[in-house]
């Protein structure tokens, strides 16, 4: 069947966890190809309740692999973390590929003491995992990847020490306390103890997968507008979390990604910095974040709550190609008796159905249609049909907008709680 590509269609937290948890259930392989542990993906099932934060949300479906892909950056303290939550059944289909980079704890020093120099109305607002810092130094070329844990322990105390080198002096500027050698060393040691089984070269069996026709599932973490190019730059994460990042960096060959669904919450939600132009600050934002529950599944912080963007949304749509739409937390609007959609921006006198750049977004008066509410539980719907008017009518206005198929409509965190159209 192919690779189908998830990505987050707006600013992160849309439901990919619970989307990708139900299709891998038909999936042959999942694989994360970028980010981290900055990740929070959500899980409900018949084995509790999980928030993902580097594993793929795969891993509860025994018969399909799940990769801890190249692209990725990796805490290996984190995994070993999230893995005593993990019945152990799952954990045998978990491989991490050797060029997954490693997140060592200065990286996470690191995040914070940067984010520290930023001015308080100005922070990114990051998830200090070390993200930033640790594909800084995988483009400068001395960070190291999970594969020189298996390496000749003298040569892996030689990168270390390269590494610690730079690292050091950059630690020294911030006023941290500096790594010996050994430190790194020991817990590297702890690192390929406990994994040397689960790291692989990982192409070969992605290529014989996708040899095969075996469908295999790109699970992209964040959203496109927190992309590192094409989002909010700079309050956006280091990695690209388009469709474009899963041609690049899961290996898959990108003519084999048969399709491309987009995860669009029914409204918005931002955690960390930046600008959201259609961000609420009264009590209609509060009620969203209260019936949503929206607070970070990484850091715990409210998030950030607004009505839907279809300015944005149509720039994903575009950036990736988009063939189908999950729209998620559709019941979260149940209680709504006016719903407002984004249409059209006016930036500098001038109104724009285009999404501008980080510093005009700052500035953009947001023009929103008004759709009417529907007033009525829809978490018990499980047919298009059974859908209220009103909800049905919200749904086709969004997919006019964007002008992508909504094929699947969630209307609860459960994994039954869906509709395939
Ligand atoms: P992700 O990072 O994109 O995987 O999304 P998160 O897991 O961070 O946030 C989505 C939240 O919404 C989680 O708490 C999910 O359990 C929950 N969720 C997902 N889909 C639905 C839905 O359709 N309705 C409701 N009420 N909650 C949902
Ligand atoms: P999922 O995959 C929401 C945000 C941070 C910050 C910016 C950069 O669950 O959607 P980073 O730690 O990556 O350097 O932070 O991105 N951020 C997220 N926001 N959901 C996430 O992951 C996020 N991962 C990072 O708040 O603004
Ligand atoms: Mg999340």
């Amino acid at each position: 069947m192919g690779a189908i590509s998830v990505v987050g269609a707006q600013w992160g937290d849309e439901g990919k966890g619970r989307i990708v948890d139900y299709l891998a259930s038909k999936a042959d392989a999942v694989i994360r190809y970028q980010g981290g542990d900055n990740a929070g993906h959500t899980v409900i099932n018949e084995y509790g309740k999980f928030a993902l934060h580097i594993i793929p949300s795969g891993i509860f479906s025994k018969d399909t692999i799940n990769i801890v892909g190249a692209g990725t950056v990796v805490n290996f303290d984190r995994m070993i973390d999230e893995l005593k939550n993990i019945p152990e059944e799952f954990h045998n289909n978990l491989f991490i590929d050797v060029r997954a980079h490693l997140i060592f704890p200065f990286n996470k020093d690191l995040d914070g003491a940067e984010e520290n120099t930023r001015k308080s109305n100005d922070k990114v607002g990051t998830t200090k995992c070390g993200i930033g810092p640790t594909y800084a130094d995988k483009a400068s070329r001395i960070g190291l990847r999970a594969g020189d844990l298996l390496l000749d322990e003298n040569i892996l105390k030689d990168k270390i020490e390269h590494l610690l080198s730079s690292k050091n002096k950059t630690l020294k500027n911030y006023n941290l306390a500096e790594y010996t050698v050994k430190d790194i060393f020991d817990k590297a040691m702890v690192w390929k103890n406990k994994f040397k089984d689960k790291i692989q070269d990982c192409l070969p069996i992605i290529e014989k997968l996708v040899k095969q026709g075996k469908t295999i599932l790109l699970e992209g973490q964040l959203g496109v507008m927190r992309d590192i190019d094409w989002g909010v730059y700079p309050y956006c994460t280091s990695s690209s979390t388009t469709v474009g990042g899963a041609c690049a960096l899961s290996g898959v060959p990108f003519r084999e990604i048969k399709s491309v669904v987009g995860i669009v919450k029914a409204y918005t939600t931002s955690v960390g910095g930046g600008p959201f132009p259609t961000e609420l600050f009264d009590d209609v934002g509060e009620k969203l974040r209260r019936i949503g529950g929206e607070f970070g599944a990484t850091t715990g912080r409210p998030r950030r709550c607004g009505w839907l963007d279809a300015v944005a949304l149509k720039q994903s749509a575009y950036l990736n190609s988009f063939t189908d739409i999950a729209i998620t937390k559709i019941d979260v609007l149940d209680d709504f008796d006016t719903i407002k959609i984004a249409t059209s921006y006016t930036v500098d006198g001038k109104t724009t159905d285009y999404l501008p750049d980080t510093e005009a977004q700052k500035r953009a008066h947001v023009n929103y249609e008004v759709v009417k509410g529907w007033m009525t539980s829809t978490k018990d719907c499980r047919t298009w049909e059974s859908l209220p008017e009103e909800a049905k009518k919200y749904i086709l206005r969004i997919e006019e907008l964007i002008g992508v198929r909504i094929k699947y409509i969630s209307v609860g965190p459960e994994r039954d709680q869906l509709i395939i159209r």
